[in-house]
């Protein structure tokens, strides 16, 4: 896996702060070598362009101080000491300081941005086909990687999901946004042109969790942090639901309802996946 092939250059993909280990026995598959790897989201089929193109009015902060800097005092104070400072963030949005601001790179309020910061391998593990592990300590609250990929339209994505067999993987993800007078979606796809987060598997009681983060723009980046402090070697899984639960009926209809192998305690049996594409 080339972490510093991009796509497409012209959207300033550079490369990952921290190169991606991979497991001596994946390194020939054709899954690790045919898809392009990308350190953030690339328009894809359908999605419009100019989302991608727009961007947020910066600070003129010398120095971001949560009293002041009106990035931060926009939705509030989400880091301190490069980590989120609580983890029930569900309900708010998170706005980074961007390219427009004053401010350096190392302002308390930039982290997603500066992409991996932690050594991470792929491997193949037991009946779940590749997954990802912590080649060091991660503690809790730290950022660890973004999902990245293609993002594309609902139309798409539903293309995408009938065309999968039951024996593919699934890499569509849908994150839906409720505001106040809507429900926004957003939908990426990994598969072909993504980031080491394609690889992270679902687990019914995960160590990761997922919170949308915004940086130059509306698009958003779907970052994870760490749950709880992370070994050395432990798998990363978050839980693909996001923590919605599906009813025992809805679950027996979904198509290329798939078992879940993540052996926690409270497993339910199977890996959740958006109503959306079913
Ligand atoms: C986003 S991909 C994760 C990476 C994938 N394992 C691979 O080899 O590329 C999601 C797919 O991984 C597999 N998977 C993820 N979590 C799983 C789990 N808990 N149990 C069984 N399979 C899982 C399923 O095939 C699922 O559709
Ligand atoms: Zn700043
Ligand atoms: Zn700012
Ligand atoms: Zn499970």
């Amino acid at each position: 896996m080339n972490t510093e092939t991009c796509p497409n250059p012209t959207l300033d993909q550079g490369i990952e702060s921290v190169g991606v280990g991979i497991d001596a026995q994946a390194t020939d598959s054709d899954t690790i070598n045919s898809f392009r790897y990308c350190c953030k989201n690339v328009p894809g089929a359908g999605c419009d362009i100019e989302l991608f193109q727009e961007q947020h009015i910066g600070c003129a902060c010398e120095t971001c101080v949560p009293e002041r800097c009106p990035c931060i005092q926009r939705f509030g104070e989400t880091y301190r000491d490069f980590r989120l400072i609580d983890a029930n963030f569900t309900s708010r949005p998170i706005l980074e300081c961007s390219r427009d601001c004053n401010c350096t790179k190392s302002c308390r309020n930039r982290l997603v941005q500066h992409r991996l910061q932690r050594k991470l391998k792929v491997v193949e593990t037991h009946r779940k086909g590749y997954g990802v592990i912590a080649e060091e300590k991660i503690g809790k609250n730290c950022f660890v990687c973004e999902y990245a990929g293609e993002v594309i339209s609902e139309s798409e994505a539903r293309l995408r999901w009938k065309l999968q067999s039951c024996d593919d993987s699934n890499y569509i993800f849908v994150l839906k946004e409720h505001t106040s007078t809507a429900i926004n979606t957003f939908i990426v796809d990994p598969k072909n042109i993504g980031n080491v987060g394609r690889f992270l598997n679902h687990s019914c009681d995960p160590n990761l969790f997922m919170l949308p983060v915004r940086i130059d723009n509306s698009i958003p980046h779907l970052a994870l942090f760490a749950k709880r402090d992370i070994e050395i070697g432990e798998e990363l899984c978050y839980d693909y639901s996001g923590g919605v639960s599906t009813s025992q009926e809805n679950i027996s209809e979904i198509k290329n309802r798939k078992a879940c192998y993540c052996k926690s305690l409270g497993c339910k049996g199977y890996i959740p996946y958006d109503s959306l594409l079913n």
